[in-house]
């Protein structure tokens, strides 16, 4: 079942969060809503631009009717991933989408503002929710790439200002993440001075946390002894999330780590059978192991077993 954004981030709110999973075709939508419901939690999909044109965007909500179908019992909420302004209003005008990201980040403070406050204008009016961005992650989405110089972590005070200029209902703030597989050299790790002090001073408010993916040592090694050339890859300690969950980040971003199942999958199984053509072999293995991964996902999380309080508070 779809249901708002807000009541899945009131119930997530300093005690666990919610896993936001990016999807793009058919098989990861399976995996993702078998994994939930293996490990009964709730969750946000969530669906980029750049996947809204991969096949086509009524493609993406059709899949995302057809498992909310097959899998009756899951509750989770439909997100646009990093929109320009064309593409948030664009889902805000289509009714399917429980909240939408503008991400303006790249702008100026003031440009960022503007553009941010006439989305979120436009989304309350539908009764959609809005997440925003301050501050630069370092790596590339879509068509956006960011070096690790230019790279830059929220400022607090900003962020005071930011989030009561707009209006917005949750932030996205650069703490030390950034967006693929090559996120930390070393022991650097997430910037809990910098949650600390925009919760300080945004109290209640919750914030999100791109760049997620933990890039699992042993997928990488998998990958590469099956042919592929990933460089030394690192992504977030899975430790870490309780932690910054307990502070207030209440929406967790992760997409990397599916394309890395995908792609060891893909590849062991094409190694292993290289005279199989059949693409549902490696399809169905994909959805097996992709269920088990989200499964995991949301017990670091904090979010596996929520589902029954979830439904109790929404009396559905
Ligand atoms: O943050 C970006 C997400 O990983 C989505 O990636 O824009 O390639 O679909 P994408
Ligand atoms: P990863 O690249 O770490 O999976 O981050 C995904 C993300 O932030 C989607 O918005
Ligand atoms: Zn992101």
């Amino acid at each position: 079942m779809i249901v708002s954004t807000t009541e899945l981030f009131r119930h997530a709110y300093g005690k666990y969060a919610l896993g936001a999973y990016n999807i793009n075709n058919a098989e990861q939508t399976m995996g993702l809503f078998q994994g939930c419901m293996d490990s009964q939690a709730p969750f946000m999909i969530q669906i980029s631009k750049g996947a809204r044109s991969y096949t086509d965007k009524r493609m993406l909500e059709a899949m995302i009717r057809a498992a909310d179908e097959i899998f009756p019992d899951a509750i989770f909420a439909v997100h646009l991933d990093h929109g320009d302004e064309e593409a948030c209003m664009d889902c805000i005008e289509s009714g399917f989408y429980s909240s939408v990201m503008i991400d303006a980040s790249h702008e100026p403070f003031d440009r960022n503002v503007e553009i941010t406050k006439r989305v979120v204008d436009a989304a309350h009016a539908r009764n959609i929710v809005v997440e925003a961005e301050l501050g630069q992650l370092g790596g590339v989405e879509e068509d956006i790439s960011v070096s690790e110089e230019d790279a830059n972590l929220t400022n607090p005070e900003e962020a005071e200002q930011f989030v009561k200029a707009t209006g917005c209902d949750s932030l996205a703030c650069a703490i030390g993440t950034s967006h693929g597989a090559y996120k930390f050299t070393g022991s650097q790790g997430l910037h809990f001075e910098v949650i600390e002090e925009i919760q300080k001073r945004l109290p209640g408010f919750p914030l999100v946390m791109h760049g997620s993916s933990s890039v699992p040592h042993d997928e990488v090694e998998r990958i590469n002894a099956a042919g592929g050339a990933l460089k030394d890859a690192k992504g977030v300690d899975e430790k870490q999330f309780a932690p910054a969950a307990k502070m207030g980040v209440t929406k967790v971003n992760i997409d990397t780590d599916g394309r890395l199942v995908w792609c060891r999958v893909h590849r062991e199984e094409f190694r292993d059978d290289p005279s199989n053509f059949d693409l549902r072999k490696p399809g169905k293995v994909f959805m097996a192991e992709y269920a088990k991964y989200i499964a995991h996902k949301n017990k670091v999380l904090g979010s596996e077993g929520k589902l029954a309080e979830v439904r109790a508070i929404l009396n559905k």
